[in-house]
This record gives structure tokens, C-alpha cells and sequence, in this order.
């Protein structure tokens, strides 16, 4: 039997679904040899990506940005994906003067990303303190000229497990202090962060990753250490998974799709100091397919993937299709010798057999 999943009152039959196509909302697309593997990964699925700038140096400003986008494009037009668009943002910085986000704004870069200071993955320089005035001036920039603040929302300093709902308090300055902001929490994990979504204003909203669709805490360190499931901000309980995962299948556009599939090379996880980051964007589809189904929420996969992010940075939404259809697949268990992906070698149920 075969179904579509454009409408949310259509009968859903559970062999194969078409959708508008897909974005991603957070999609970290690395550098040389990682960029090579990263960028198709994401392209085969997703129509745009919000490519993320913590790369080194980091997107902090336009000479950068013009150069790392077209290495995006190049590669994906070599890899068969010439219609591919990544989203481009800028990091913002202590000290940051609010003339380089206009430019950047003019370029067409969608977002700024703030990092606190040491919260992740390449973030030494970034915010070390949100409430400082010389920021007021960057914020109230990207405000006026409607450019989405994309946060990592995580206090550094904070015990690991607390480090999320302790920066609800600046994400709620944030909202208050610039009303008309489009503030994005990134990759949120905790039942707190979807109650503080959901009560503040629509000017803020938040992605959902995939792997925290799945993951506990104890997926992490409950049995053997897994290094290829930690990731910032780290996995919570399994009342804060059953919020994310309320969240993402609820219909609300406050909550949409961003992969943060980061990928990191093998050796770099499975050491004495491993890297966070977990790379999904191969498993994706597949996994978001699944965790709906199971839901019975089929029907509000293409809105979670296609339509909410769009609406909320005042994008177009997507032109022509996906289509997924349920026949077992095997996760290769490593990518090009180096990259251990989300899943690794288990049987996933859909696949994407389809874009037009
Ligand atoms: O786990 C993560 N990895 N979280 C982030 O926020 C950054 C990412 C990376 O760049 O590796
Ligand atoms: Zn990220």
C-alpha cells in the first residue's frame, strides 16, 4: 500500500510516504576531508541546511563566509547536488561590532550563531557573556533587519547535566529584552526547555535532533562508554526525552527539525578526550520516518521537516518531493575509513528512495 503525508487529515498507509522536501535547521559541515564526506550526506536528503560556523577560523565574517559557502557548493555540485543551498550564518563574538552582521545580513546570511564561551566544539571565542552591552548593539541589528539568532543554549560553567536549563534565564532575557528577535534554542533536551519554549513568545523557537529523538543519558554511560553517542548538550533522562519527543511530533511550529549531525573523525571519539558531536545526517530520514510511525504521527513529519523552520526564518518552503518507502537497510558501520555514524551497523526500516 502506498500513501502520501501532504495532508494531515489524508489517511496515512505505512509502506511509503512522500513529502515536500526536506531542511535542516543545524548542520555542521566540517572542513577539507570531513566537508568532502559531510556535504553529500546532507545534500542527498535535505534541499537546504543551516550550515553552522564553527569551523577554524570561524565564520565571523564575510570573506570567510564567501569562501566556505562556495566550498559547500562546489562540493555538492560534484557530488550530484547542484540544487543543494546551505543557509550560511555568522558566529557571533565578545567585541563583535554590529556593522559586520548587517553585512552579513546584505550577503543573505540568515542567522547568527552564539556559542557561550567553551560551551562546545570549537567555541573559544564566542559569547562570554550575553548580558553585555556591547552585544545590545549586534542584537538590536539583527532585530531590525529580521536575522534569526541562533543560540547554543548551554552554561559551560553549569554542572553537565544542568548546563541547558540553566541558560533558560538568558534565552528569557533574550526574548524580553528584543521582543521582535527571532531566537532559535538549538538541539534542546530537556523538559524545561520545551515548557520555556512554549511559554515564551513565537518570536522563539527551538530544532529537535534525531539523535535526541533516541538517546538517554544511559545510551552514553549506562553500560559501556559510547563515545559515537555523546554529544553537546548530552542526553538527559527519559522524562526529558518523552518532552523533546512530545514536542517534536506535536504539531506546534515552534519546534522543527535541526540534524546538529556533526561529524568528527574516528580517532578523535574514541580516545581519552573524545569530541562531542554524533554524525546522523546519513541515518536521518530513516530514523525521523521511524520515530513518527511509532508515534502515529506520520502526518506530522512534513511539517516538522519542511514547514516549520521554513516559516519561522521566512523562508520559501520547498518546491518537488521525497519519498520514503519501509524496506530494511544496513547502517554501513563506518564512512570512508574515519567516520563512525549514529546507528552503525543496526537495521533501519525506511528509506529515501526518491527527490524530484
Ligand atoms: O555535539 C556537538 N557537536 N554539539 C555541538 O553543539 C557542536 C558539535 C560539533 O561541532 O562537533
Ligand atoms: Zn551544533
Amino acid at each position: 500500500m502506498t500513501g502520501s503525508i501532504n495532508n494531515e487529515k489524508e489517511v496515512v498507509m505505512n509502506t511509503r510516504i512522500t513529502t515536500r522536501k526536506w531542511d535542516d535547521f543545524h548542520a555542521h559541515l566540517r572542513q577539507e576531508e570531513l566537508l568532502r564526506i559531510a556535504v553529500p550526506h546532507t545534500a542527498a536528503y535535505f534541499e537546504r541546511a543551516l550550515v553552522m560556523p564553527n569551523i577554524k577560523p570561524p565564520v565571523c565574517d564575510m570573506l570567510v563566509a564567501k569562501r566556505y559557502r562556495n566550498e559547500i557548493l562546489d562540493v555538492a555540485h560534484r557530488s550530484g547536488y547542484p540544487d543543494f543551498e546551505p543557509l550560511m550564518t555568522i558566529k557571533i563574538v565578545d567585541g563583535m561590532n554590529s556593522g559586520t552582521v548587517s553585512l552579513a545580513h546584505a550577503f543573505g546570511m540568515v542567522a547568527g550563531k552564539a556559542y557561550p564561551v567553551g560551551a562546545t566544539t570549537n567555541s573559544e571565542e564566542g559569547v562570554s557573556d550575553f548580558r553585555h552591552p556591547r552585544l545590545r548593539r549586534v542584537f538590536e541589528e539583527m532585530e531590525a533587519g529580521g536575522m534569526v539568532l541562533s543560540v547554543h543554549g548551554e552554561m559551560p560553567l553549569a554542572p553537565s547535566l544542568e548546563r541547558e536549563a540553566r541558560f533558560l534565564c538568558e534565552l528569557e532575557w533574550l526574548a524580553t529584552q528584543f521582543p521582535k528577535l527571532k531566537i532559535v534554542m538549538e538541539h534542546i533536551t530537556t523538559r524545561k526547555a520545551v515548557e520555556a519554549v512554549c511559554s515564551l513568545p513565537s518570536t522563539v523557537a527551538a530544532t529537535i535532533t534525531v539523535h535526541h529523538l533516541f538517546l538517554t543519558l544511559d545510551d552514553v554511560i549506562g553500560g559501556k562508554l559510547n563515545p559515537h553517542h555523546f554529544c553537546k548538550p548530552i542526553a538527559k533522562t527519559l522524562d526529558d526525552r518523552a518532552a523533546v519527543q512530545e514536542a517534536a511530533i506535536s504539531g506546534n511550529p515552534k519546534f522543527f527539525f535541526g540534524s546538529d549531525s556533526a561529524p568528527h573523525r574516528r580517532e578523535n571519539k574514541e580516545c581519552g578526550a573524545g569530541e562531542a558531536g554524533i554524525f546522523t545526517s546519513p541515518v536521518a530520514p530513516s530514523l525521523l520516518a521511524e520515530f513518527f510511525e511509532s508515534r502515529e504521527s506520520l502526518h506530522r513529519l512534513e511539517s516538522f521537516v519542511s514547514r516549520f523552520g521554513a516559516e519561522f526564518y521566512g523562508l520559501p518552503l520547498n518546491k518537488g518531493t521525497i519519498t520514503l518507502i519501509k524496506e530494511p537497510w544496513e547502517v554501513p558501520r563506518i564512512y570512508s575509513s574515519f567516520i563512525v555514524p549514529f546507528k552503525a551497523g543496526e537495521t533501519l526500516q525506511w528509506k529515501v528512495v526518491e527527490r524530484s
